[in-house]
């Protein structure tokens, strides 16, 4: 039987500005993303109704994804059939390689790729325009897993626009087996921040760095206004940042809402040696990636 199989990527944010709460719930936000080169495969093969099966590449909090309709890629699945007429249901087979609410929007890839199986499965053959539309109602950070590369996000994270970068850039990439809930840490940023402005700005300096390929000039740029209300639900990982600080890379950041830590390296050397020192201290897995990385993929 025919099974379509696509990959999407995770994302770090580089620089994350978040604004006021909004009227909807959701905060504004001002974002620069980068999808970096470890990725979740959907794998998707035609069925009655809709159903999901996940597995993860190695130890990860699996049990805090959904396998009913409350996945997110299900939910992808479900929206499309609903908005095209769609008679078909669908089996989907989900492969982990992205951490599990670690920050790194590994259930918005698994919703982009499963939108663009099903797409390719039932013969839907949406414009791209349309798939982001779709992805913008399944989540913030859905448009952006379909497209990948480096853009700017405004509005709540779903309104995307590519930026130009110059340079191959190394990430070193810390996770944590115990995740953190994005719902609980922007509550916490709200209780620390009452006077979060309401139109975040993303700061000129981290375009122009990006533009230029000063990886020095990217690291101090790197900026997360979640990680004070991520640290502050869990302060052992003020640990973890300073560990990759002390092994020289260019800046360490908090990944989206957390609990992963992401250290910006000079290259893939450096990064290697950054993940055995790292990985020596016994605080949890260590990766190295390059980044940019493309966007929703069909691989077969
Ligand atoms: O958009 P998404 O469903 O991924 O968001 C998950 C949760 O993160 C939301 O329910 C909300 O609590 C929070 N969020 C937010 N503002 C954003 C994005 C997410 O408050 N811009």
């Amino acid at each position: 039987m025919r099974e379509v199989a696509v990959t999407a990527p995770a994302k770090v944010n580089l620089v994350l500005r978040v604004g006021a709460r909004r009227p909807d719930g959701y905060h504004a936000l001002a974002t620069v993303y980068q999808a970096v080169g470890l990725h979740d495969e959907v794998a998707a093969r035609r069925a009655d109704g809709f159903s999901v099966e996940v597995r993860a590449e190695r130890e990860m909090a699996l049990a805090e994804v959904p396998t009913d309709h409350s996945n997110l890629a299900v939910r992808a699945a479900l929206l499309l059939a609903a908005r095209h007429g769609v008679p078909e249901g669908v089996h989907l087979r989900i492969r982990k390689g992205i951490p599990v609410a670690g920050g790194m929007a590994g259930g918005s890839a698994d919703a982009a790729a499963a939108l663009v199986a099903c797409d390719a499965l039932w013969g839907t053959q949406l414009p791209q325009e349309r798939l982001l539309e779709i992805a913008a109602e399944l989540g913030s950070d859905v448009p952006f897993a379909l497209l990948g590369g480096t853009a700017v996000g405004t509005g709540r994270g779903e309104v995307v626009s590519p930026v130009p970068t110059s340079r191959r850039l190394w990430w070193v990439i810390l996770e944590s087996t115990v995740g953190l809930s994005t719902p609980e840490v922007y509550r916490e940023f709200d209780r620390l921040r009452p006077d979060a402005p309401p139109d975040p700005q993303v700061p000129e300096g981290v375009l122009t760095a990006l533009r230029d390929g000063d990886v020095a000039g990217l690291g101090a740029a790197l900026h997360n206004d979640l990680q004070a209300a991520a640290l502050s639900l869990r302060p052992g990982l003020a640990g973890h940042l300073e560990h990759g600080r002390v092994g020289s890379a260019h800046g360490a950041v908090l990944a989206g809402s957390g609990p992963t830590c992401l250290f910006l390296t000079d290259g893939q050397a450096h990064a290697a040696e950054l993940v055995e020192r790292l990985s020596s201290h016994g605080l949890g897995h260590v990766s190295c990636a390059p980044a940019p990385a493309a966007g929703a993929l069909q691989l077969r």
